[in-house]
């Protein structure tokens, strides 16, 4: 198939790990015959330094023009001054915003290879396999901001359908593995939270009957998730407890650095990106994992692309250059040698050279 891939690094680690996930890519489409057109372009506290702009226009219709987008990561202390007036951060909201991504699939799954990589004991751990779909583009992240010398505010606000429309994508999720869904809100306190439950409830009773819906208050479901994950299959949230809530399941998986992301609208075009951020302190060295920016390749060729077949494959690429132990810092076996960031991407891809041409016939 013929595809249009728009890919922007950004800073920090971003460009580095997004290079593995393009080098995985362009293994794929040699395999199995697809042309994929990818085309890099600078976004973040680079595009600021190049243009002023962190989401400079070519690179937005770019963005815009493609099938799907593959991100690094934005960010760094170079342009985090809290009195700048331009912030990579904007770039990214904007971005997810002008794309109408407004549902981010967050899958989290422990790999059997990594359990004992996490802070957390092994056995709470054995069996996570869950996903959270956090709200990306509406409440606090995007209400009007004011701010004087003595105050600021930061306003949340949520319409019914932008509850509606997530409420949905989740459902549909939740139909296809367990049959439940926990909603995350904090009903007892915002006004917010009130309308996302009542609107959730009657969504779910009325299109989704089959499906068991569990609401949770947002302290106790970030207690739950590292008591008991295996209780939790699907989540949907709004904005800022799923940014808040995904970096600690991250930790069910071992590490930050392995959990990729896709952000979906109402078509196929979808935002692809690594959850981890750009990790200025390691950036340059050539140690970041790329496990979390591939498997966001992963997502893009099966959510965007419809190949399923190539998503898995990656997926078990990954999975088997995890257990054979080609591991970055963050993940590896005591007292072995860690892999460099070229080295997992370079596994991948002999693995995916296995995995594809057994599968040809
Ligand atoms: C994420 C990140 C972003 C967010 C930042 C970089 C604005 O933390 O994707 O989780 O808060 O959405
Ligand atoms: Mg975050």
């Amino acid at each position: 198939m013929k595809a249009r891939i728009a890919v922007i690094g950004g800073d920090g680690i971003g460009p580095e790990v997004t290079a593995e996930a393009v080098r995985v890519l362009r293994r794929v489409a040699q395999h199995r015959g697809h042309d994929f057109t990818l085309t890099e372009r600078p976004f973040g506290g680079i595009a600021i330094d190049q243009t002023g702009d962190p989401l400079p226009a070519d690179t937005l219709s770019e963005c815009l023009a493609a099938d799907a987008v593959l991100l690094g990561a934005i960010g760094g202390p170079k342009w985090s001054d809290p009195k700048a007036k331009v912030r990579p951060e904007q770039g990214l909201l904007r971005l997810r915003k002008e794309l109408g991504v407004y549902a981010n699939l967050r899958p989290v799954r422990l790999h059997p290879a990594l359990r004992d990589a996490s802070t957390l004991k092994p056995e709470v751990l054995d069996g996570v396999d869950l996903i959270f779909v956090r709200e990306l583009i509406g409440g606090i992240y995007f209400g009007a901001k004011t701010r004087t010398a003595t105050d600021a505010t930061d306003l949340c606000s949520y319409s019914v359908p932008e509850i509606e429309r997530i409420v949905r994508v989740a459902a549909k999720l939740a139909r296809a593995r367990s049959g439940r869904l926990m909603s995350i809100d904090k009903a007892n306190v915002l006004e917010t939270s009130r309308l996302w439950r009542e609107v959730c409830t009657r969504v779910m009773k009325e299109e989704f009957p089959d499906v068991k819906l569990e609401h949770q208050l947002v302290d106790s479901a970030a207690m739950l998730l590292i008591r008991k994950p295996r209780d939790i299959d699907v989540a949907v949230t709004e904005n800022m407890f799923g940014d808040i809530l995904t970096d600690e399941a991250s930790m069910l998986a071992g590490s930050l650095g392995l959990l990729p992301s896709a952000s979906l609208g109402d078509g196929n075009r979808g935002l692809y990106e690594p959850i981890h951020g750009s990790a200025p302190d390691i950036a340059g060295q050539g140690i970041a994992n790329p496990a979390g920016a591939i498997l966001s390749a992963a997502l893009l060729l099966r959510h965007s692309l419809g190949l399923e077949a190539e998503a898995v494959a990656v997926e078990k690429a990954v999975a088997q250059v995890l257990a054979d132990g080609v591991r970055t810092p963050d993940i590896a076996v005591p007292g072995t040698a860690p892999a460099s960031t070229a080295d997992v991407g370079a596994a991948v891809c002999a693995a995916l050279d296995r995995l594809l041409t057994a599968n040809k016939g």
